[in-house]
């Protein structure tokens, strides 16, 4: 086979392959592997998700109650404690158990913790009284949730009148939706639209509840 076939081969297998995950995704949405956690802090993926530039949009304060909903390995859980400061805190939730340990440790090593609380919980569910929270933010995390209008409800039921709620979408992430579709579904389900961020790469979607 000359180069150019194996190259075209290549990059036909690649699309193919592409393009069946993330139909599959759409069809079922779940949880990043665990397996692939290391993926999540990949020294490329920091190149367009530098954890203080990602955050920004989102409006944190000293002193905020903020949810980081979807925590992972805690990439964003750190930066967030810096930003609410001595007399924040950070609810940490995610359904993974090994990837909230991971961020446990991160929270750990960086000094912070007195300001996280770690909560192995669903999205649906969560363990957080009714408008206790300043802003909610999700990272690569909305498109992973199966029933939006649940997970907005429940948002909706622990966010502070006025509270703040950012969604973060990157491409890469098989799961990836355009912002369109997810602003259809957060706009349906009553919040008001504060603007947009970023690129449709990686874009950032800021929301009030009213
Ligand atoms: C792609 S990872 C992103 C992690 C982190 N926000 C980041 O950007 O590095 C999405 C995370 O959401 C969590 N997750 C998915 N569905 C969830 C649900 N229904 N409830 C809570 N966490 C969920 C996954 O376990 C995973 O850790």
């Amino acid at each position: 086979m000359g180069l150019l076939n194996a190259l075209a081969f290549g990059v036909g297998l690649l699309t193919g392959t592409q393009i069946g995950l993330r139909a599959a995704w759409r069809r079922t949405p779940r949880p990043h592997p665990r397996l692939l956690a290391q993926i999540l802090e990949h020294p490329l993926r920091l190149k367009y998700r530098q954890p203080a530039q990602t955050v920004g949009p989102f409006g944190l304060a000293e002193g905020m109650s903020v949810l980081d909903l979807g925590c992972g390995t805690g990439l964003f859980t750190a930066e967030i404690a810096r930003q609410v400061g001595a007399t924040g805190v950070v609810h940490a939730v995610d359904l993974q158990s090994e990837l909230l340990e991971q961020a446990r440790e991160r929270v750990q090593a960086a000094g912070l913790t007195t300001r996280v609380r770690f909560h192995h919980s669903g999205a649906y569910r969560l363990p957080l009284a009714d408008a206790s929270v300043d802003v909610a933010v999700l990272i690569a995390t909305f498109s992973e949730i199966p029933n939006g209008l649940l997970l907005l409800e429940e948002l909706r039921r622990v966010l502070k009148p006025g509270g703040r709620m950012g969604i973060s979408e990157e491409m890469p992430h098989p799961g990836y939706l355009p912002a369109p579709l997810i602003r259809r579904q957060v706009e349906e389900a009553g919040f008001r639209y504060g603007g947009q961020q970023g690129n449709g790469f990686c874009y950032s979607l800021l929301y009030f509840k009213e």
